[in-house]
């Protein structure tokens, strides 16, 4: 069995107070007998986060913001400074995400300012990045795209310690609703390579995890026919019990779901 996983979820628009008490209640008792190891995240809407922060408290559950801006303070009305962030006591930042690169046309550059600027605040960082329909199969001009985009994210970034930065890798063909169920191969030879550009570009053991449209019937596969150190989850971890369900039978301490 893969040691040392890491598993999360990304919220997005979702959950209210009452349904976000009722996931903490629920993930953090299963915490309590889950491999010492393994890592949880959850990045809730803003306003969530000090609910999150207060009700697992000494849990271990890492709870972390969906972004963040690359300045500390400043006229930039509508967005949160890292250093903010920090200060209330949120873990990392998720930065790079499909969704926002495509509804709020962030840049690579952009995301490199801000991974930069979360780094620095102190904060972890859980870096997304990922290729179109359009690449999809083509694995020579796949691996050229997300070489960019992670020389760009990590290109101010001189050195991380450990566990600051996490690398998501989320094919956009992949997310949502209406994307394409992944099969572990074709995401296979995508996780090799982002770990062959990594190792060369950082000296710290870089967690890569993958993300869109996990499920029950696939996290297994995607785990242990990967290189993937964990998974995450959209929709299908917003219900605590299939959150706890994927990440137990994709660590085999359940039978596979047919
Ligand atoms: P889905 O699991 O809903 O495809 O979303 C994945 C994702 O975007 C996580 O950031």
């Amino acid at each position: 069995m893969k040691r040392g996983l890491w598993f999360g979820t990304n919220w997005k628009m979702n959950m209210t107070p009452g349904l976000a008490r009722q996931w903490t209640d629920t993930v953090t008792a299963y915490m309590q007998n889950m491999p010492s190891d393994h890592r949880l995240f959850v990045m809730p809407p803003y306003p969530l986060i000090p609910q999150l922060l207060r009700d697992t408290e000494g849990t271990g559950l890492i709870v972390g913001a969906q972004n963040c801006h690359w300045e500390s303070r400043g006229p930039y009305t509508g967005e949160i400074s890292p250093a903010l962030l920090k200060e209330i006591g949120a873990h990392n930042v998720l930065l790079g995400h499909a969704e926002r690169r495509k509804q709020f046309d962030e840049t690579d550059e952009v995301i490199g300012r801000k991974v930069s600027a979360a780094l620095h605040a102190g904060l972890g960082v859980v870096l997304c990045i990922g290729e179109g329909a359009t690449l999809k199969g083509k694995q020579t001009e796949t691996r050229q795209f997300l070489e960019q985009q992670l020389a760009v994210a990590l290109r101010d970034i001189p050195s991380i310690q450990p566990e600051r930065l996490v690398v998501a890798y989320e094919p956009v063909w992949a997310i949502g609703v209406g994307g394409q169920p992944p099969q572990a191969e074709e995401v296979a030879d995508a996780l090799s390579s982002i770990r062959q550009t990594i190792n060369q570009m950082v000296d710290e053991c870089v967690p890569i995890v993958y993300g869109g449209s996990v499920t029950l019937q696939n996290g297994r596969s995607l785990l242990t026919k990967t290189e993937t150190d964990g998974l995450f989850i959209g929709r299908h971890a917003l219900d605590p019990s299939t959150f706890i369900q994927i990440i137990e039978t994709a660590v085999g301490e359940r039978s596979e779901v047919e």
